[in-house]
Parts: structure tokens; sequence; C-alpha cells
């Protein structure tokens, strides 16, 4: 019974994470994997860790004090479900399964209701950082009761990352809570990442700049307002020379980009909550346009803008370009993380969780992919204003969307003209110019839905709800309700 918490699952990102508890005061680490050789490997190769290894589940619970608290680290799918079902078997109520793998919340909820059945507490636990991030400090997204927080609380609190002096972990809310907030923090993040490839593609095809050249524009703007992890890899990224071709790494990487799931399952479900991240959903769906090969490599010939604007086009002002570009980049990424903080409140209402966007902003400020200095101006708004409905209407960004607008317009219209996509940049901009319209054409929808199943509509000057009779003498009735 010497330890207070235990991993099970010790590929990269659970022996990063128990190393990471390992090193911090108070704490003794158990660990147990499916194959042996991996426990005998990081016992024996961090010896200073102090590790209780553990061949089986037995061995597992019988080294944990109460109550027992572990931390799966495993494959997010099946494997979660085999090891749930293994530690139930072996602890008791009260003990604390953590899951830290990136589940999917409807699975977490679906698990916490199973577990809590048994007396046992289920916690799903976002974690974000990476490799980097699980070894030094990640941002942590605990779901879950509160009587599971009581336990990891202070032993969460002594690996997290810390921003501004405060650890970024937080008790998000209950069951699936953590891992909802998880899958929309990588929303963000593929929204992050569209828009800065975005950024560089304007950038390398309107001024011909190297891309080593883009590197020092991205590393200047990570003196800026739009500082982060991502603008700040970006800059190391295009940097990189590659070895055997001594081409930018950049340009003989394969354009397809990968996914391995969060980002589609943060557009399903605002899909389902019938919430508008289309920044995060266009962000999405670029990637999955990237490794359409087949269809890519069909439509390769397909005409461009008439007058070969694309492959003539360069800009007169490098330097004024590219601060055009920081700009929309810079709206264009407000307009995200928006989206994404009003999916959490969707969420939050619809699964009846207490979500504090305050705190979830404050702990995306250290140890996340997302982390940027940004996330300061977004936990300022909310301390202003809990309950704020649109983090775009908050005054520090709507100055600053207000100063980015005409570049942003500028950027949007440039890319369309010389058809560069420019799917994120141009979809925030749609959603601003959405948001803040007085009206929008969804009348004319109504009406369309009303002309072909009598859907009904709404009136703006008197309630109730009403049907034209348009087949008939096209007068309006009063109706039901059918939406
Ligand atoms: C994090 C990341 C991480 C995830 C990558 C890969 O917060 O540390 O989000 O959880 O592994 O983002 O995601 P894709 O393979 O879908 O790009």
């Amino acid at each position: 019974n010497s330890a207070n918490i235990g991993v099970v699952g010790l590929a990269v990102m659970g022996s990063n994470l128990a190393r990471n508890l390992a090193s911090r005061e108070g704490n003794t680490v158990a660990v147990y994997n499916r194959s042996r050789a991996k426990t005998d490997e990081l016992v024996t190769e961090h010896p200073e860790a102090g590790f209780v290894p553990a061949f089986s589940y037995e061995e597992f619970a019988a080294s944990l004090q109460k109550p027992r608290t572990a931390v799966i680290m495993v494959k997010a799918g099946r494997a979660t479900d085999a090891v749930i079902e293994s530690l139930v078997e072996v602890f008791e109520p009260g003990d604390i399964i953590v899951d830290g793998g990136n589940a999917l919340f409807t699975d977490t909820i679906r698990r916490e209701k199973a577990v809590r059945e048994t007396g046992i507490n289920f916690v799903g636990m976002g974690v974000s950082g990476g490799e980097e991030g699980a070894l030094r400090g990640p941002s942590i997204m605990p779901g879950g009761s509160d009587e599971s927080w009581v336990t990891l609380g202070p032993i969460l609190t002594s690996i997290a990352a810390v921003a501004e002096g405060e650890p970024c972990v937080t008790h998000v809310g209950h069951n699936g809570a953590g891992h909802f907030v998880k899958m929309v923090h990588n929303g963000i993040e593929y929204a992050d990442m569209q828009l800065i490839a975005e950024a560089y593609d304007l950038i390398r095809r309107g001024t011909g700049k190297t891309p080593a050249q883009i590197a020092d524009v991205f590393a200047e703007w990570n003196r800026g307002e739009l500082e982060s992890y991502l603008i700040e890899i970006t800059a190391e990224v295009l940097r990189q020379v590659d070895a055997d071709t001594q081409k930018p790494l950049v340009d003989v990487i394969l354009d397809q980009a990968g996914a391995k799931g969060t980002g589609a399952w943060t557009v399903q479900t605002a899909l389902s909550l019938g919430v508008p991240v289309s920044g995060i959903a266009e962000a999405t769906f670029a990637r999955s346009l990237s490794s359409h090969a087949e269809q890519r490599e069909v439509s390769r010939g397909l005409p461009g803008p008439a007058d070969d604007a694309q492959s003539n086009w360069t800009v007169e002002d490098p330097e004024a370009f590219i601060e055009k570009i920081r700009l929309a980049l810079y709206a264009s990424k407000i307009v995200a993380y928006s989206q994404g903080f009003d999916e959490i409140r969707a969420g939050a209402a619809e699964y009846d969780w207490k979500i504090d966007l305050g705190a979830v902003s404050k702990i995306w400020r250290g140890g996340c992919i997302i982390r940027a200095q940004f996330l300061n101006r977004i936990a300022e708004a909310y301390d202003t204003e809990t309950e704020l409905p649109v983090l775009l209407t908050a005054p520090y960004f709507v100055e600053a969307l207000q100063r980015a607008q005409a570049a942003w317009r500028e950027v949007v219209a440039t890319s369309a003209r010389v058809g560069i996509p420019a799917p994120a940049f141009s979809s925030s901009l749609a959603y601003y110019d959405g948001l803040r319209a007085d009206r929008l054409p969804a009348a004319l929808i109504q009406g369309q839905r009303d002309f072909f199943g009598a859907h009904t509509y709404k009136r703006i000057d008197k309630d109730g709800t009403f049907h034209t009779l348009w087949s008939g003498d096209r007068s309006e009735i009063e109706a039901e309700d059918t939406h």
C-alpha cells in the first residue's frame, strides 16, 4: 500500500505523466502496463522516479493506498473499456478510476454511470500538451464527482502547468464535462492550425518569401498579440530543412493532413446542439479535403481565375500585406474561440454541467496546445461578465475586430479573387457578419419551408405561428407551431 496514485498504460503519454507525477513531492506512483516489457523499461530507465511496478491488476490494486486512484492512459476506445472492467474487479467503493485519454464525452457519461453503480468513482479527464506537456506540466480538464475531486485535486494540481501563478487545472463539471471541454479545445486547435496554415500559404504565394523567411514573420508575430505555442512551433517547422534533399521540410511533407477524430467530434456535437462552429468545421473539413487524394487528383486541372490571377499574383507591398494577414488571422482566431466557448456553453446547458467559462480559459493559458497570450484576454472578458453570451462581444474583442476588420475583408476578398483557398478566414468573416446582421435571409428560408412543407413561420409584428395557403388563395392562417 505504498503508492498514492497509479498509472495504467505506459506508452509515451502514460509514462510521461507517470514520471511527472513521480517527480512531485508527496507522490509515489504505481505503474502497470498490459505487456510487462514496457513496465520494466520505464522502471529501469527511471530509477529516480521510485516507481512501484505491478504486473497484474491485483498487484496494482494492492500497491495503492485508499481511496485507490488510478489514471488510465490507453488509446481511447475499446481498450479503455477493457481496462475499466479490470480495475472495477480489483477496486472497492470509494476508489477512483480516471480516464486521461481523448475519450468521446458521451462514452465518458456512459462509463461514469456504469462505474458509479459499483460505488467506484469514475473521472473522465482531458489532458492537453502532448508528450512534453504530460512530462513537464499539462493543462488538465477533469470531470467526475465532487467526491473524487477531493482526492484528485491536490494530485492534479501538483503536476499541472502553471500560468500567471495559477495551476492549469480545474474541476470542470460532472461526468463527461472534462472530456467535452477537451474535445472543444481540440476543435479550437484545429481552427488555430488551419488559420495559421492559410496565413502561411497566402504570404508565401503573395510575396514569394521562402519558408525560412516566413518563419521569421511568425517569430515576429509571436512577440505580439498572437503570441502562442502554435505560432511559435510554426516558425520552427518552417525553418526545418530536410536532411535528404536540403529543401525546406514543409516542401517535402505530403500535403494531406491527418486527424484522429476530436475535431470531427467537436463539429458533430455542435451540429447536434445547433451551435454554429463554422470556423472549426471549415478547419476540420479542410483537413478532409487535403486528404481526399483521388478527388484532388482528378480536379487538379480545373480552371482557376480567368486572368490567371493566381499564378501571376504578387502583392505590391509585401510588408503591408503581411500585416493585413496578421490582422485577418487575429480576427478569425477570435471567432474560433468565440465559437468554441459557445459550444461549451451549449453543452453545459444540454448536459446540466456547471462550467465556469472563465476557469476554462484560465486553465488553457498554460500547458495545452492552444496556450496563448490571448487566453488572458478571454479570462478578463469572463471575469467582467461571467455569463457573457458571445465571447467576441466583449469590449476588448470588439475593439480588436474593429481594428482588424478592413484588413480581414481585404484578405478574404483577395484570396477569392486569386483563387487561393482560405476557408477558415472566409467562414470566420461570414460568421461575424452573420452574427452582427440586423436581418438575415433566414426569413426567406422560412417562407420556402412553409411553401413546400407547411412548416409554418413566425412574424415580426405579432405573436403566434402562421401558414400561408400557398396552393389555395394564398391567405394566411394561424397554425400549430411545427417549427
Ligand atoms: C493535445 C492534443 C492531443 C492530440 C492532437 C492530435 O491537446 O495535447 O490535442 O490531444 O493528440 O491534437 O490530434 P489530431 O491527430 O486529430 O490532429
